[in-house]
């Protein structure tokens, strides 16, 4: 009993179910000619929507639940997907997602397990996910990584960003190999499976303050799997933009012009960031720099990688490599 996996079949099929739904209202909605107006808007054509399956959840509390919910059982599994919302007090349900557009996230294996609904307005929350459930979790998953899968017979190297406008917008100017981790940071989990897939991953995250934190987590997340042969690189925008709008402004060409000019090499940025206000000159700089980088470089597994690290910290501090890597060594063990 323990060991048998349990049977979400019919939850994925519900999901199939509000996904459609959703499909449908773009052309059924009272309100569908708003809602395909502002897709136009954001540069989307019908093809694009129809490959990520993007949809609109109507006005209404309980449109999804009167269509869906035929029994008890079915109720119970709304909920248990997040479709449905509990009200705490009254145990009322209705339904999560109204008037948004919706994008389903699939799996790898192409099942919609979640949801994110956008307003077509200003209104906060701007975008609203899914819960975790028993079929989604976020820091498993990576949206529009079947789709990118499905457009490429073969995949070199996969653009992780930050939205689903901005997948979906690279891929209506042709780059369809683009990923986005749902605003969550990027996970070990996430990078083994990129990493499995492709031995390029170029960050590119917004240019904004949040969009450099989420880049420095996700070194953090990659250093662990940087195996020889694996490249990492990350891409910084302007200030104020994300890949939609860059590449809605520049085009498809200059934008991935900008990766191979502009994407800093993991090592590169590592080294940007410690060395942020130190002083190489100094002695007590090159000593701080060390300790600084000690818990990086021994996240790294052992490898031609992070032997050319340890080289450029020996470069920059003046300390013998092996000797560096001596101490490095001891450090470690000292703490566990
Ligand atoms: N996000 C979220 N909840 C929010 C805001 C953001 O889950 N309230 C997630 C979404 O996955 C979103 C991503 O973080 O796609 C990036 O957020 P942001 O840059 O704010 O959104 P954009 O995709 O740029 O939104 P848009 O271009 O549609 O205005
Ligand atoms: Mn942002
Ligand atoms: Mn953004
Ligand atoms: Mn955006
Ligand atoms: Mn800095």
């Amino acid at each position: 009993h323990q060991s048998r996996r349990p049977d979400y079949s019919e939850l994925y099929e519900l999901m199939t179910r509000a996904s459609d739904y959703y499909q449908e209202q773009l052309k059924a909605a009272p309100d569908a000619p708003r809602v395909v107006n502002y897709l136009k808007q954001r540069g989307l054509d019908g093809q694009t929507c129809k490959q990520f399956g993007i949809g609109f959840a109507p006005r209404g509390w309980s449109n999804l639940q009167n269509l869906l919910a035929t029994s008890d059982e079915k109720e119970e599994q709304l909920v248990k997907t997040g479709m449905l919302v509990e009200n705490e007090e009254n145990q009322n349900r209705y339904d999560r997602f109204r008037d948004r557009v919706m994008f389903p996230i699939r799996d790898s294996r192409g099942r919609i397990i979640a949801f994110g609904g956008r307003v077509l307005g200003d209104a906060k929350p701007k975008y609203l996910n899914s819960p975790e459930s028993p079929i989604f979790h976020k820091g498993r998953e990576l949206y529009g990584l079947y789709e990118a899968k499905k457009s490429n017979r073969s995949l070199e190297r996969i653009l992780v960003v930050e939205g689903y406008m901005d997948v979906v917008a690279l891929a209506q100017l042709g780059i369809t190999n683009a990923v986005a981790t749902l605003g969550t940071a990027t996970t070990l989990e996430h990078m083994q499976r990129l990493f499995k897939t492709v031995p390029e991953v170029v960050f590119c995250f917004d240019g904004d303050d949040a969009g450099r934190r989420a880049a420095w987590r996700a070194l953090e997340s990659t250093l662990p799997n940087m195996q020889d042969g694996r490249q990492a690189r990350f891409l910084f925008l302007p200030q104020g933009e994300d890949p939609d709008s860059m590449v809605r402004q520049e085009g498809s060409e200059q934008f991935l012009q900008r990766i191979q000019d502009q994407a800093l090499s993991l090592d590169t940025f590592l080294f940007k960031e410690l060395e942020d206000g130190l002083d190489l000159h100094t002695m007590d700089g090159r000593a701080r720099l060390t300790k600084l980088a000690q818990p990086y470089l021994s996240k790294l597994p052992d490898g031609i990688f992070k032997q050319l690290l340890l080289q450029k910290l020996s470069e920059l501090t003046g300390l013998d490599s092996s000797r560096l890597e001596a101490h490095l060594n001891t450090e470690t063990e000292q703490k566990t």
